[in-house]
């Protein structure tokens, strides 16, 4: 008999049929997020589930799902997942890691020379058919190049993000609980700097720390007030590292001159005061969005969901230590 696998999201054709080879699929593809008891009830009879960022694989659904042996989620970011819980029960974790570092890193570059060029404005002009003369001082924004760019979290999309920045000329400083390898920062000409000394010195903060309890709110007003007041915010990490409340007010002072975001708290119903104001570029968590990417996820994490129902050790383990025992 083949294990049994939960697909909870559309994915593509070559994924369902890689995993048709080895296990017996039962899939979502309507593409609707499965209400949280569905999801529960569905996972339930499964060996493995393969997810999406908006499904919670929580306490109370690992709780029915007495039979399951692998949480393969479609992202690099597992924050949806109870990860102690499952490796309380033996359930692999696995992730996405490394093929979206380089897709995930230039939308966040989009999100910084949209916000520095103001282009949602620009566009929107145009489109309103608003633009009838070419006018000197019209819609000037920042310069990118030459300016400094402070990398928060130093990770592989982190480093992604940094290596482009050689480009521009800029200036880079990073943030992260560790040192990365010398030879790192020496290619990337980046320096280690304290979060406060980033904040003070950037003109583009870029944030791409997990999120995580530590993590919460680890830009709220405080460490926005420690911005320049021509300084960008750019988050493509996730909601919940920025307080949305703190940096709304932030914009609306000039505390900061502005904001790229792909990811915000409670989303997709982010804060409808966004909407209403024009120094923020708004994305709908897309970052790791082209075409080839999300093939690649897709498919790694049915590779990763197939390893591990065949007795196979997933390439991209996110609690070893179930593995290993
Ligand atoms: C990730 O991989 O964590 C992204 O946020 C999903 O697009």
């Amino acid at each position: 008999m083949k294990p049994k696998v939960l697909v909870t999201r559309e994915v593509f054709d070559e994924t369902l049929a890689y995993l048709s080879e080895h296990c017996d699929v039962e899939s979502n593809q309507e593409d609707v997020a499965l209400t949280p008891d569905a999801l529960a009830r569905r996972t339930a009879d499964k060996d493995g589930v393969i997810c999406a960022i908006p499904d919670r694989i929580d306490a109370a659904l690992l709780e029915r799902a007495r039979g399951l042996k692998v949480v393969a989620n479609i992202a690099v970011g597992y924050n949806n997942i109870d990860v102690p819980v499952c490796t309380a029960r033996g359930i692999l974790v696995t992730n996405t890691p490394a093929v979206l570092d380089d897709s995930t890193a230039d939308f966040a570059w989009t999100l910084m020379l949209g916000a520095a060029r103001r282009i949602t404005e620009v566009e929107r002009y145009v489109r309103n058919g608003e633009w009838t003369a070419w006018r000197l001082k019209q819609w000037m924004g920042i310069d990118v190049h030459h300016a400094t760019l402070g990398v928060v979290g130093m990770g592989r999309i982190g480093q992604a993000i940094a290596k482009r920045a050689a480009g521009f000329e800029m200036r880079v400083l990073y943030h992260n609980r560790k040192r990365v390898d010398e030879g790192i920062e020496r290619a990337l000409k980046a320096s280690l700097v304290s979060l406060d000394e980033l904040l003070r010195e950037s003109d583009f903060v870029v944030l791409q720390v997990p999120y995580s309890p530590e993590t919460h709110h680890l830009i709220g007003a405080a460490e926005l007030a420690k911005m320049k007041p021509t300084a960008v915010l750019i988050n493509s990490t996730r909601g919940g590292v920025v307080d949305d409340a703190a940096l709304i007010d932030a914009l609306k002072k000039g505390t900061i001159r502005a904001a790229g975001l792909d990811v915000f708290e409670n989303e997709p119903n982010l804060d409808r005061r966004f909407l209403e104001l024009d120094n923020v570029v708004l994305a709908p968590h897309v970052g790791s969005s082209t075409e080839a990417t999300r093939r690649a996820m897709a498919m790694t994490a049915a590779k990763n969901a197939v390893a591990a129902l065949t007795g196979g050790r997933p390439p991209n383990l996110v609690n070893p230590e179930v593995a290993d025992r």
